[in-house]
């Protein structure tokens, strides 16, 4: 059979299965496998995950092809000026994905500043000797600046989150522009970099990888930040310098970090196993039922109205 649309995994919900009735022609296969570098010849749709990272000699391979999807709001996995060369349609998942991300980076930081994980052990371990003044204490986060880098929609639903903890939410973004952001519950200052670090009690990444960020947070900027800060990853590995947060872990100039996104996932530094105060999650930003099978109808339905069809 022919392939028209070329899925590299099933997608949460009915989405994919209700776009195969509509083209008969769509066949599942894993990324790279035998299966999926055949189908590239015929294909003219392909679903990808946001870990499989095609390339410009995938597509120069898919001479038929006019959709690519990402089951994910983030597109640093694809080739992104060979699909506007080709005129090739890249599908994303904006919007459907914004509270749950926006929640889980909420709960990260929770459970740095509240140090729910030592608690969870203590509590687990049978050698809890009762209650104590001083027993892991935290740090509270109401009156604090959190920064915030990112002013799209998960970076603005992050600051309305926060700001109900009575924080004080303060962004960084990319575009050009020195006016305040207003995040939906009220207006927050836009600093450059060098200005909000200093103030920031917490650092929340919610901006894309690109150019522009890869290596945004390196040592240097790292160390602007006030002693004890927290710092919450839920973007892209890749824009924090891990070996450099790691480092200022040990040294307890970080006050802990907590990561959802790694350089080079699904492989994670093992040095983050054994680096104190951290939270790490294997990248469940968007892991919600709910959220998932939004995300599969946006992406299903965007590879259907560039095939040229209405779903029935
Ligand atoms: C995405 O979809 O790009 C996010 O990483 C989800 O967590």
């Amino acid at each position: 059979m022919t392939i028209r649309i070329l899925s590299t995994s099933p997608l949460v919900g009915p989405a994919l299965l209700r776009l195969g009735e509509r083209f008969p022609e769509l066949a599942v296969a894993p990324f790279r496998s035998g299966a999926w570098q055949e189908g590239l010849a015929s294909a003219q749709a392909l679903v990808v995950m946001l870990s499989e990272p095609l390339t410009a000699e995938d597509l120069a391979r898919a001479p038929r092809l006019q959709a690519i999807g990402t089951y994910s709001v983030g597109v640093n996995h694809l080739p992104l000026e060979a699909c506007m060369a080709r005129g090739i349609r890249v599908v994303n998942t904006p919007g459907v994905l914004t509270d749950a991300t926006a929640d889980l980076a909420l709960g990260m930081l929770l459970s740095l500043s509240r140090r729910l994980r030592e608690g969870e052990d203590l509590a687990r371990s049978g050698t809890w000797p009762g209650w104590a003044p001083d027993q892991l204490l935290g740090t509270s986060l109401a009156g604090r600046t959190c920064a915030i880098l990112g002013a799209g929609a998960i970076g603005k639903a992050f600051a309305r989150r926060v700001s109900a903890l009575g924080m004080r939410p303060a962004f960084w973004a990319r575009e050009a522009g020195a006016g305040p952001v207003d995040f939906g519950l009220g207006t927050a200052p836009r600093l450059p970099l060098e200005e909000l670090l200093p103030q920031a009690a917490v650092l929340s990444l919610h901006c894309p990888l690109t150019a522009e960020t890869r290596g945004l947070l390196g040592q240097t900027q790292l160390l602007r930040l006030p002693q004890g800060a927290f710092v919450v990853n839920t973007a892209r590995g890749g824009i924090l310098d891990e070996e450099a947060a790691i480092r200022l872990l040990h040294q307890g100039v970080l006050g802990g970090v907590a990561l959802d996104v790694f350089e080079g996932e699904p492989l994670i530094n093992p040095a983050w196993f054994t680096a104190p105060r951290t939270v790490l999650q294997p990248h469940l930003g968007s892991a919600t039922r709910e959220t998932r099978e939004a995300m599969a109808e946006l992406l299903c339905g965007g590879i259907e109205e560039t095939l040229g069809g209405k779903l029935g």
